[in-house]
């Protein structure tokens, strides 16, 4: 093939970020929008690639000793092939990066596919999902797995590290309302942040995950059961413990006040934190486009999203 394309989409964790990277469950949902790869033979010998974000372009060679963790990504993913030929890559974001949206997850999901297009290389997107775990690995140090495994597989799912996916049959599609607080954040800090805490309080944090837990698995019994309202207030509880974890900052508060303020059924902070988005769940389309404008009068980079349709 001398030309190919791959995507991968972006993910939201409904619930359970953090404590799913200490082997508890988290709750993920895959969106519609992610990263798009296109691939085409090296007219040079070397591989290279060019990463398209919102407002700026890095190019990249892959190296596993480069500067660039990108390059680096690359390098480790290529590695996961026996022999590949040199290639030029775009990889286009269509996520805000560092946000807590799977955002370099998705893009080694679309290098991955894009590259297995070329390479006639089959594969079940749940061996998608171990392959890219080493590009992750790249950027988050101690990844759960969470992100690459939903930028691969989509749908709504229970993710448990080191277990299969559990696929959630969601009774009402949920319609989520995603505000960025325009605050940075880096996954790794925050995981190191969190582990940090565990180190020195490890009964009190230990019983914040199994708290957390135990709201997830509630969490998949009302998403099965179309049960909206008794999700919300799982998500607040959520926030809460994430709050607790010094996860939060004081403008994702006010996102997530806001946005109950306005009609929202729950609001948290989702991925990461320190920064990066908030989700909020909405009852229906106009409940949806209101939390959205108290979001956007706030100054928040917003949209409406549904998942589990
Ligand atoms: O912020 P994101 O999109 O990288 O999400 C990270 C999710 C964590 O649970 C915080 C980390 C992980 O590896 O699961």
């Amino acid at each position: 093939m001398s030309a190919a394309r791959g995507v991968g989409c972006g993910k939201v964790i409904l619930l359970g970020e953090h404590s799913v990277v200490h082997g508890r469950p988290a709750l993920a949902a895959g969106l519609s929008r992610g990263a798009t790869t296109d691939v085409t033979a090296s007219p040079d010998g070397l591989t290279r690639a060019r990463f398209v974000f919102d407002t700026e372009q890095v190019d990249v060679l892959a190296a596993e000793d480069g500067e660039h963790p990108l390059g680096r990504a690359l390098a480790a993913l290529l590695a996961t092939y026996s022999a590949p030929p040199p290639v030029h890559l775009t990889v286009r974001l269509e996520l805000p990066a560092g946000a807590g949206l799977g955002a370099s997850a998705a893009m080694g999901v679309s290098v991955s596919s894009a590259l297995d297009h070329f390479l006639s290389v089959e594969r079940t997107p749940a061996e998608r999902a171990t392959q890219t775990l080493v590009w992750e690995r790249v950027f988050h140090g101690n990844p759960s797995g969470v992100d690459n495994t939903m930028a691969a597989v989509g749908g709504v799912a229970l993710f448990t590290r080191g277990e299969p996916l559990v696929p959630v049959r969601v009774r009402r599609p949920l319609l989520l309302v995603i505000g960025h607080s325009g605050e940075a954040s880096e996954t790794k800090q925050m995981v190191g942040l969190v582990a940090q805490q565990l180190e020195r309080e490890p009964e009190r944090i230990t019983q914040v995950f199994d708290a957390i837990a135990v709201l997830v698995r509630n969490a998949r019994l009302a998403l099965e059961a179309g049960d909206l309202r008794a999700l919300g207030q799982l998500m607040d509880m959520n926030h809460s413990l994430l709050s607790a974890l010094m996860l939060s900052t004081p403008r994702l508060e006010d996102l997530c006040h806001a946005a109950r303020e306005a009609g929202a059924l729950g609001a948290k902070v989702t991925g990461a934190g320190g920064g990066g988005c908030m989700i909020a769940l909405a009852a229906d389309t106009d409940a949806a486009h209101i939390i959205l404008a108290a979001l956007q009068s706030l100054g928040a980079e917003s949209f409406v999203t549904e998942v589990g349709a």
